[in-house]
């Protein structure tokens, strides 16, 4: 696996790739990698014949006072995984040649982008959707993976994609959990095994709601769950709900009652100090 930094470099490649007819597969990351990035790691790699896999803490979608310094990195950890998926090019661009002096465009989804996570995170989603821009022009893949796990994001790039005309296949991959239930995440390591636990709120969350849906979908008030699940997470120590939603999956607009395309999607902080998100498809499959 060959570890690029350069992003003129990694354009170059591309553009050779591309010249003999090899098709070419990106996983965008900000690195930490856990068994979720390695399930889109092996998702590109079964759909591509060259796999790119980005690192980049991106700085321009943290806010103000989030973890941007305390975000977890190890860069030699990190290639020995991605190696081990046999990942291609693991392209780890500096914050200065993406962001050299002088950088002052944004791209915005706005609608898609304004509610659940970008209700609290303003600004957060134009950070990701102008890095991932930058990311495919510099390494021209025919598809990308993204985790459902982050599913406003996803469903953010997938419209931005398809208003300026981007010649790229979004694939979505399913979250994958721990055997505890909890969604994988790099911001799981800021948690105690004790937080973790508090933490499994989240999966019980879906659990509930799922066993709710069966059989009583259409019937059943999309805000009543939501109080029901607000209520459940309340009686745990150290969460606090930032929101708990039932959306259509497409256009994340509420919905009344529960049905054929609805996602329950939440965000919770533990302990004030890490913020979780989990989601779940609610209708029967
Ligand atoms: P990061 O949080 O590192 O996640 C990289 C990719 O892994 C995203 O597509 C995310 O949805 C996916 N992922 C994370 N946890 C997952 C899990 N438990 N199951 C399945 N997929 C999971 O998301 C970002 O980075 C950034 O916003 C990025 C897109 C790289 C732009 O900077």
């Amino acid at each position: 696996m060959k570890l690029v930094h350069d992003p003129s470099e990694i354009a170059a490649l591309a553009a050779g790739w591309r010249g003999q007819g090899l098709k070419i597969a990106l996983v965008p990351t900000m690195g930490w990698f856990h068994a979720g990035h390695l399930a889109l790691m092996r998702q590109a790699r079964q759909k591509a014949d060259r796999v790119v896999v980005s690192l980049f803490v991106n700085p321009i979608q943290f806010g103000p006072g989030e973890d941007l310094a305390a975000y977890p990195r190890d860069l030699q950890r990190d290639r020995e995984l991605a190696a081990g998926e046999e990942v291609d090019v693991l392209y780890a661009p500096s914050a200065t040649d993406m962001y050299p002096p002088g950088f002052q465009t944004t791209i915005r989804v706005v609608e898609l982008g304004r509610g659940l996570c970008g209700a609290s995170r303003p600004g957060h989603f134009d950070g990701v959707c102008t890095v991932v821009m930058k990311l495919l022009h510099q390494t021209q893949p025919h598809l990308a993976v993204f985790g459902e796990k982050d599913f406003q994001q996803l469903a953010v790039i997938r419209r931005m994609v398809r208003d300026l005309d981007l010649a790229v296949d979004i694939v979505g991959h399913p979250i994958v959990r721990e055997a505890s239930g909890l969604a994988m995440s790099s911001r799981n390591s800021y948690l105690t095994e004790g937080e973790k636990e508090q933490a499994l709120c989240l999966h019980r969350a879906i659990l509930f709601a799922q066993e709710k849906a069966k059989g009583a979908a259409q019937s059943l008030s999309a805000a009543v769950l939501c109080c029901e699940i607000e209520d459940n997470i309340r009686q745990v120590p150290g969460c606090v709900v930032e929101y708990v939603e039932i959306v259509d999956a497409d256009s994340l607009e509420r919905c009344e009652t529960v049905g054929g395309n609805s996602r329950l999607i939440m965000a919770v902080k533990v302990h004030e100090r890490v913020r979780l998100i989990d989601n779940t498809r609610l209708c029967e499959v």
